[in-house]
């Protein structure tokens, strides 16, 4: 009895049962729950006073759903399963009302459809984003909702997977009363109570329905126009399949082919995957050592130095989270520039309904300029994003310890620079943190946030907890060169760019990739950032590919012939009038290169391209978290997810080389150290760390820094 009372508070006022979920924080329906609900539903069921259940939430939400950690455990399968819950609430004799307050998703707006009646606060969150997780809504759902609402509605809705607000889940006869505020819940639902007491509840999901014409006709436009966003997926064609199919059957039949299409979607490896990164996510949030009370630093005033592209994408974040922003230059023109290219972005995301003409007017009305460092004085986090240069670096960095109050945060957007050697220059070390931005910067997710052997717990937690404000995925990394993701993008591009002198074609290499699921592939990728950027950056780390004269030769080439990239409208592709093609003068340049490092062209197949890339990626994260400068597997597929357009359904390449095996990529990288002469014996050697999994049996999520 204890037990079933911690997860739910039960009470019975006159007629009206109270079933309060309380299972913090967010009312998962993991098994201890479903049990005490089932419980309380038996002891209304047997009371003869009570006529009505209230099923509602004592804590500040209704409920997250299913909970995601007992998926595949003894746990999720166990009585009351979710799916029986919600038939037993479907088929319940007396009343039954789902009062939803903040947001009602996956399994928790499933145990509301089963309800006879529901009641929802204006503000409230409804969805069922079970597709972001690799499977479908497996309680009901996908046969309840487009029972309930227009059926192509209720499909798009699952296959999307975003909530929808509790307005419109009115206007689409989701909700049957919106309430103003929490406090007209009591009222609403007696009004509500009244006009439902003496009758019996009709069960309207019985029996099979005919799909429109018009509605299926919705539904397929819906389908090709997601071709693209779907691709590798599984679910949301699950989710078509059974709303389709089962929309003809009676409910029995259906909710039996929801739990097939289930549990086919729930064994997959992109179901894993999902999960996983989901997981990941939240626990890159954690540090240890950092508690949620060291975030006490305020951050109320942003500067940013530097008004170039990175510099105003940064600078775009802080104004649409309303934050005062100064961005400083010491060119004049430089800023006027920025200024209105600030201002097109922010009118472009107006224009397209991305924000309100409110929020916009706020945004700008948030942007200020300086030249001046004395203008920055007040400013509670200063982010440097000038030049890619160490000592340009560390001379912003001087001024700023000169100017900035005490307390602020002094931050450099570096991405691969030496961060202990620029918080060197200050006389606060502490207060010195990288926060390296993603380009374009307003729209990229991911921020690495760069802790140095001295920065301060407050400093770190409170750029963790600022990340969460402007709408990033943060990730805490150590030093080294490029942090993470760019010190595991170098043996990515060098194993691109070096399999074109070895008679790949470029746009060979980016299919094989973009059909493994890369957003872009790395050829096209080099282009984009820029030839010029690419060889920079190895430049920049030369010491660790001395003597290799093949390593970016093609880049050092064409950089050489003045062919950047998109911006110059030719680098490995051409751009004439946009549109990207392959030059034959590329092949031929390759070739020569080829034969003067003494470099035999041949053939080389898709696998061989993706395992190249994709192994030497994994291989060199490995080597990331031995050296601790990742924290945790999960942290480093988080960086490539939501920074370098890895497909989120293999759940990032560490999950990938756990989800292939360790021992077959450890196979994978000794047979292409062997195959490849000296340079498979160079670049090829595997990592340590992955040896020692593999042979141990173990993977890369068993081992941990934390
Ligand atoms: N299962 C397990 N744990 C969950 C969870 C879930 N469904 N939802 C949230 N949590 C955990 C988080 O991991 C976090 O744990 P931590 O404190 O140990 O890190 C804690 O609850 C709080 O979550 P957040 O930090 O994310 O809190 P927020 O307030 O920022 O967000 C939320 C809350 C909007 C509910 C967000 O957590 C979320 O989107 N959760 C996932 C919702 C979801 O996908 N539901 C569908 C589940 S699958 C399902 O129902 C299958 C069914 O159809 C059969």
């Amino acid at each position: 009895m204890s037990e079933v009372n911690q997860y739910v508070d039960y009470r019975r006022e006159g007629d009206m049962a109270f079933l309060s979920m309380c299972h913090a924080p967010v009312n998962t329906l993991c098994y201890e729950l479903r049990c005490a609900i089932d419980h309380y539903l038996s002891v209304a069921e047997q009371d003869d006073n009570v006529q009505v259940v209230v099923l509602r939430s004592n804590l500040v939400a209704f409920s997250a759903g299913a909970d995601i950690s007992e998926f595949g455990t003894e746990k999720s399968f166990a009585e009351p399963s979710l799916p029986a819950l919600c038939d037993r609430i479907d088929q319940f004799p007396k009343w039954v009302i789902a009062e939803i307050s903040t947001y009602a998703l996956g399994g928790g707006l499933e145990l509301a459809l089963a309800a006879d009646k529901r009641i929802a606060t204006q503000g409230c969150k409804l969805g069922l984003p079970e597709v972001n997780l690799g499977i479908l809504p497996g309680a009901g759902g996908t046969q309840r909702l487009p029972r309930l609402i227009a059926s192509s509605t209720a499909a798009i809705m699952m296959c999307d997977g975003k909530p929808i607000s509790a307005a419109q889940a009115a206007e689409l006869g989701l909700i049957d009363v919106v309430l103003e505020s929490a406090e007209h819940a009591e009222a609403a639902l007696l009004q509500l109570w009244k006009a439902c007491a003496g009758t019996k509840p009709v069960n309207m999901f019985e029996q099979a329905y005919t799909l429109e014409a018009d509605e299926a006709a919705a539904l397929n436009a819906y389908q090709e126009q997601q071709a693209r966003r779907w691709y590798g997926l599984k679910s949301p064609f699950a989710i078509v399949d059974a709303v389709t199919q089962g929309m003809a059957m009676p409910l029995g039949e259906a909710l039996a082919l929801e739990r097939t299409l289930f549990d086919d979607c729930a064994a997959s490896p992109q179901a894993r995957a999902l999960q996983h990164a989901f997981f990941a996510e939240k626990e890159a949030l954690k540090v240890p050592g950092i508690g949620r009370d060291d975030a006490h630093l305020a951050i109320q005033e942003v500067a940013i130095i530097g008004s170039g592209l990175m510099g105003c994408g940064i600078a775009i974040n802080f104004l649409l989270a309303g934050i005062p922003t100064r961005l400083l230059d010491v060119n004049v023109e430089a800023l006027e520039k920025a200024r209105a290219y600030i201002q097109k972005t922010l009118e472009s995301n107006r224009d397209k309904g991305r924000i309100s003409a409110q929020k916009y007017e706020q945004a700008l009305m948030a942007l200020a300029t300086a030249c001046d460092y004395e203008d920055i004085a007040n400013a509670d986090l200063v982010i440097e994003a000038v030049f890619e240069d160490l000592a340009v670096k560390q001379s912003v960095f001087k001024e700023l310890d000169r100017h900035c109050k005490p307390d602020a945060i002094l931050a450099s957007n570096t991405s691969t620079l030496d961060l202990n050697a620029i918080a060197d220059v200050c006389a606060r070390p502490e207060n010195v943190i990288g926060l390296h931005f993603f380009s374009p910067a307003n729209i990229m997710k991911l921020l690495e946030v760069v802790r140095t052997e001295r920065t301060s717990a407050p400093v770190l937690a409170s750029s963790l907890k600022l990340a969460k404000r402007i709408n990033k995925v943060a990730v805490t990394v150590g030093v080294c060169y490029g942090f993470v993701g760019n010190r595991m993008v170098a043996p990515y591009s060098r194993e691109a760019f070096r399999m074109i002198l070895e008679g790949a074609r470029p746009s060979q290499v980016d299919e094989a990739l973009r059909e493994f699921g890369m957003a872009m592939g790395p050829i096209e990728m080099a282009d984009m950032a820029g030839i010029d950027v690419g060889c920079m950056a190895a430049l920049a780390n030369q010491q660790e590919w001395q003597g290799e004269e093949s390593y970016q030769a093609l880049q050092f080439a064409l950089r050489e012939q003045g062919r950047l990239g998109q911006k110059t409208s030719a680098g490995v592709y051409r751009y004439d009038d946009g549109k990207k093609q392959e030059d034959p003068e590329v092949l031929v340049l390759a070739k020569s290169i080829a034969e003067s490092l003494g470099i035999e062209q041949r053939s080389l197949t898709k696998d061989e391209i993706i395992q190249r890339c994709v192994f030497s990626l994994a291989n060199e994260g490995f080597r990331i978290l031995e050296e601790g400068i990742a924290q945790r597997s999960g942290d480093i597929d988080v960086i490539y997810l939501n920074g370098y357009g890895f497909p989120r359904w293999r759940g990032g390449p560490m999950q990938y080389a756990d989800e292939l095996g360790l021992q077959t990529v450890l196979q994978g990288l000794e047979a292409l150290q062997k195959n490849l002469g000296a340079y498979g014996e160079r670049w090829f050697s595997v990592a340590p760390l992955l040896k020692t999994l593999a042979q141990t049996n173990r993977s890369a999520q068993s081992f941990s820094n934390v």
